[in-house]
């Protein structure tokens, strides 16, 4: 008898120290079904090793969100006072009961995590996959996308215990199954130039040539938005961000001959590279990446003496988000004089290929960049109402990161003045994310003013984009050594960044904050005065016209172009 109960003893106290007999399990995150575009692969040896993020719940990101708005609002008290890295990250690190709650909950598995973000908000494990299957309840197998014939290890559902839920946002790569990161779609098209040696002067005349509607070189760009064509001052040091992915490399001989053809008077400026996640700077002229190629030209070629710097994103990417959430802690990670104040991205996904989970914490990880005074800007997608390029669709697709509000998502325009919309212009509204507050009366309007066209196909409470259009079609550039005419929203978000930069340049040399978080500026009564409202043109996709500009924000070109003398107006320059 004794024997026996103490047997049954010990099984107790063997059952009780078992992990998933203690802790009762809850599904976190699932899709339905497989992906369209993936197909399932088979199953994983059970001694395979997988790595995988477990992002933490932040301290208070409602917190944060207050006081970015707070700083960014030029009705607030605080507009402008941004905040220091060290000061955000107390807002973004977990609590101490999060992180003991979560290790805890490891360690009963056997399982030691690494820290890999500043802010300790996310760990790092690898595992064999049979030991990630027990953690997270789940089966992982293999996945391919058809397109690609890449192969990742996901599943469709996992669990964490139901008493961590309010402390993990989510695990990472599991349910995600995000397309590769394709090349935007820049059209180009050769053109003969004659190649020049001697200098050039710079354009002195106001009116914009009939002939920039159909090659938009850089005098044209200037004209067009008004840039000034002094250099900047640079007296207070002001580093403009320039993201490069896939291997997209930007070209210093490319650059070279750009300005010396198109910017005579800014020979010899330069850029630097910054490489994260194993990124490289191949300078082999025939690797030279047209997008790449672009982004640099239009900055260092339009915000004339701003110091440039080139962040090349390799494939090692710690956020399995192709490096968009990585790049944001290697800013943040950067000190505050060579951190850029204004970063542009020409790349993106569709919205509905990431996982909500994801996109709001790429979003929460911009917002900690608008936080300590960086604009952050990206283009709207290539597709119109399709998303980021031309594809098949019944539904409207937005695209991301287009639909976080802390980002300025940049549409497409063309033509000489008055400006009319560029068809491919991406635009529309989020499904992940509800109207913000400054645009609410503007995209309020614009709903109203269409009545049920298109009702069902787009979320009438979605936050609304693109916030502002520049030149998408005919852009002069230089790649691989001759000239090229190229297209996309590509095109017009460096230019804006070129021009924020300009601005902020000013702002620097008064002693002023650059602009930081630019929406609600831009949206305010002063700000929305700095731009030209665009009223012609559409965005056509998915088998439809797509949406139309008008007199107001539209969800085509947003608030209009913008005006550079106005905008320094608009500050108060
Ligand atoms: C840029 O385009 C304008 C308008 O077509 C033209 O007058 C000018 O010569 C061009 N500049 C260069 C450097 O090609
Ligand atoms: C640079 O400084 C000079 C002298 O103060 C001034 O005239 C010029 O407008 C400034 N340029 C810019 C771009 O602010
Ligand atoms: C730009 O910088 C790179 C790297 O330092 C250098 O190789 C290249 O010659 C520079 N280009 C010019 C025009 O100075
Ligand atoms: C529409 O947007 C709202 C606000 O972001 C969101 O809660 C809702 O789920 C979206 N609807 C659809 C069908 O995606």
């Amino acid at each position: 008898m004794r024997l026996s109960s103490f047997v049954l003893l010990a099984v107790l106290a063997v059952s009780s120290a078992n992990p998933m007999g203690r802790r009762a399990m809850t599904v976190h995150e699932s899709v339905a079904a497989v992906p369209s575009g993936f197909v399932h692969a088979g199953s994983v040896s059970p001694s395979q090793e997988i790595t995988l993020r477990i992002a933490l719940a932040q301290s208070d990101i409602a917190g944060l969100q207050e006081k970015t708005y707070a700083v960014s609002d030029p009705a607030n008290a605080l507009y402008g006072q941004h905040l220091t890295v060290d000061e955000v990250g107390k807002f973004v690190r977990p609590t101490s009961v999060t992180v003991s709650e979560v290790s805890e909950w490891l360690s009963e598995n056997g399982i030691t995590a690494k820290n890999v973000s500043p802010a300790g908000d996310l760990l790092q494990i690898t595992v064999p996959v049979s030991k990630a299957n027990t953690l997270l309840g789940t089966q992982f197998s293999a996945f391919k996308h058809v397109a690609s014939g890449k192969t990742s290890i996901r599943t469709l559902s996992y669990s964490i215990p139901a008493s961590l839920q309010q402390h993990i946002q989510f695990v990472h790569p599991t349910v995600a199954f995000i397309p590769p990161l394709h090349l935007p779609s820049v059209n180009a098209i050769a053109v003969k130039r004659e190649v020049v040696v001697e200098e050039r002067a710079a354009p002195t005349s106001n009116a914009v040539p009939a002939s920039c509607a159909t090659v938009a070189n850089t005098s044209c760009i200037q004209q067009i938005y008004n840039f000034p064509t002094a250099k900047a001052n640079n007296s207070a040091q002001n580093v403009l961000g320039v993201a490069g992915y896939i291997d997209e490399f930007a070209n210093f001989a490319d650059l070279a001959l750009f300005l010396q053809n198109l910017r005579p008077d800014l020979v010899g400026s330069n850029f630097t590279v910054v490489e994260i996640d194993d990124g490289e700077n191949d300078q082999t002229q025939q690797n030279a990446g047209i997008e790449a190629d672009l982004d640099i030209e239009m900055t260092v070629g339009l915000a004339g003496g701003v110091p440039t710097t080139f962040i090349s994103v390799g494939e090692d990417n710690i956020d399995d988000a192709d490096g968009f959430i990585d790049i944001v802690n290697s800013i943040l990670a950067t000190p505050a004089e060579t951190r850029p104040t204004v970063l542009t991205t020409s790349y993106g996904f569709n919205e509905e290929d990431l996982p909500l989970s994801l996109a709001v914490a790429m979003c929460n990880a911009y917002m900690q960049l608008g936080a300590v005074g960086i604009s952050v800007l990206f283009s709207s997608g290539d597709g119109g109402v399709g998303g980021v390029q031309p594809t098949e669709c019944t539904t409207f697709v937005p695209s991301a990161p287009g639909g976080c509000p802390f980002i300025t998502s940049v549409g497409g325009s063309t033509g000489v003045p008055p400006q009319v919309a560029a068809s491919l212009s991406g635009g529309g509204f989020s499904n992940f994310f509800p109207t913000p507050d400054y645009q609410a009366g503007d995209v309020a309007a614009y709903i109203a003013s269409i009545g049920d066209q298109y009702a069902g196909l787009y979320n009438t409470s979605g936050r609304g984009m693109p916030d502002v259009a520049l030149q998408a079609l005919n852009v002069e550039i230089a790649w691989m050594g001759s000239f090229w005419l190229v297209g996309g929203t590509s095109c017009a978000s460096p230019i804006f960044a070129a021009m924020i930069a300009l601005v902020n340049d000013r702002l620097l040399a008064a002693g002023r904050a650059p602009l930081g978080f630019l929406n609600p500026f831009l949206y305010s009564p002063a700000g929305r005065a700095a731009f030209t409202d665009v009223i012609s043109g559409t965005n056509p996709g998915c088998n439809t016209d797509g949406f139309s500009a008008g007199p107001g924000w539209d969800p085509v070109t947003g608030l209009g172009t913008p005006d550079f003398n106005r905008l320094l107006t608009a500050v108060g320059l």
